[in-house]
């Protein structure tokens, strides 16, 4: 039972993450119906592969893949290997993936997926050596620094001479929730979690492998929020205590409403900060949820879907961002229509309501959204 325990404290938590990302966010009125009026752009259909168009602007568009699939289904496997110019494992190089058992790695199905981005001339970003989810049941959170140690050493060793990996998140969730589920008002860290900790970790990594990237990934950072503010404080912690870190991602699982605005100007401080402490932002994992109400066709809402990647993406170039990876291209494999983590709210009770669950750029017949065209045009604008 604690797996499905997990599973039920997270689709808490993608509650929590929507009225943290957009709740604390709504704007006045004025703003609201700027957001809406937005609605109803049109961008030109541009054939091009993502990953051209992006590489034109020296930026890089990517997605995350799922080994299950990438092997079955030939039409998505050509799908990534067209578009993407890096791919992020969407389970493979967990914890509970490769370190199943105390001290027993095993790199199959992250090395299957090593092998095809070799294979088509994509980078591989490794997600993730430190997260209290996607963990096996032996290991405790916070684990103890000799498991940390053990771990790090194994996986980041594995891959150290591999010529597709070139990025880390060393840890990823660390802020907790909210301000009522941590111990340390500082850095808002988990329960356990000390920030000397996650130093320690970030310096083990570098002594394993300090070729590669090395971010720090969180959610729910998409504003000006408590949250934002206490990551922002531990990148800073970080940076003085001297480790190595290079990047920070920003994994952008967005809701859009036309009940409330997006915190366009919070987010753009939050990418100045980032820029100024001399940490890259990275887009990690980016969808788009369409919240209540939910429009009354699947083209309105395609359209806000549409909308709000041009927005979003708008504000990363203004601000150099150079990668952005959405979490999964089509909307065959999206984790939010899994039920452990559909936003339940507004999707969990009408399944009438689940085909509008389409927050990725192809469609399930792996057929180009207007999101793609989307995404597309914002790059092709980026400066
Ligand atoms: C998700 C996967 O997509 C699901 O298939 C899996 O069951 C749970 O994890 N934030 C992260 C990702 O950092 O690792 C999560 O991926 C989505 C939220």
């Amino acid at each position: 039972m604690p797996y499905r325990r997990k599973f039920l404290t997270r689709a808490g938590y993608t509650t929590l993450s929507a009225l943290l990302t957009m709740g604390f966010l709504q704007k006045d009125k004025q703003k609201q119906n700027e957001n809406t009026d937005s609605i109803a752009a049109t961008y030109p259909n541009i054939n091009t592969p993502l990953r051209q168009i992006a590489a034109a602007k020296r930026k890089r568009y990517g997605a995350a893949v799922d080994g299950e699939f990438l092997f079955k289904e030939k039409d998505y496997a050509d799908l990534i290997a067209r578009e993407c110019s890096i791919v992020t494992p969407n389970g493979e190089l967990k914890w509970n993936a490769t370190e199943p058992q105390p001290g027993k790695f095993t790199f199959e199905s992250a090395d299957a997926i090593a092998n095809f981005c070799q294979e088509n001339n994509l980078e591989l970003h490794g997600h993730t050596l430190f997260w209290h989810m996607g963990k096996p049941d032996w290991l405790p959170y916070p684990p103890t620094l000799e498991m940390i140690e053990r771990h790090v050493t194994g996986v980041m060793g594995h891959y150290r001479n591999s010529p597709v990996l070139k990025s880390w998140d060393i840890a990823n969730e660390i802020i907790a929730d909210s301000e009522n589920d941590t111990d340390n008002p500082t850095y808002g860290l988990r329960r356990g979690v000390k920030p000397e900790l996650i130093r320690d970790l970030f310096q083990i990594a570098a002594d394993v492998d300090n070729t590669k990237k090395f971010y720090l990934n969180d959610y729910g950072i998409e504003g000006a929020t408590w949250k934002s503010s206490r990551f922002l404080k531990m990148i800073e912690y970080l940076k003085n205590s001297g480790v190595k870190i290079d990047g920070a991602g920003i994994q952008a699982h967005l809701w859009f409403s036309t009940a409330y605005g997006f915190d366009a100007t919070g987010f753009s401080s939050v990418l100045k900060r980032l820029n100024d402490m001399g940490v890259k932002p990275v887009i990690t994992e980016l969808d788009i949820i369409i919240d209540s109400p939910v429009p009354d066709t699947i083209p309105k809402l395609d359209q806000m879907v549409a909308d709000g990647y041009k927005r979003f993406l708008d504000i990363c170039f203004a601000a150099k961002v150079d990668t952005v990876t959405t979490w999964g291209i089509t909307d065959r494999h999206t984790w939010i229509r899994h039920p452990d983590w559909m936003p339940k709210k507004t999707y969990g009770d009408n399944p009438n309501l689940w085909k509008f669950l389409r927050p990725l750029p192809f469609d399930e017949n792996l057929k180009p959204k207007l999101a793609r065209n989307a995404i597309a045009q914002a790059f092709r604008q980026a400066t």
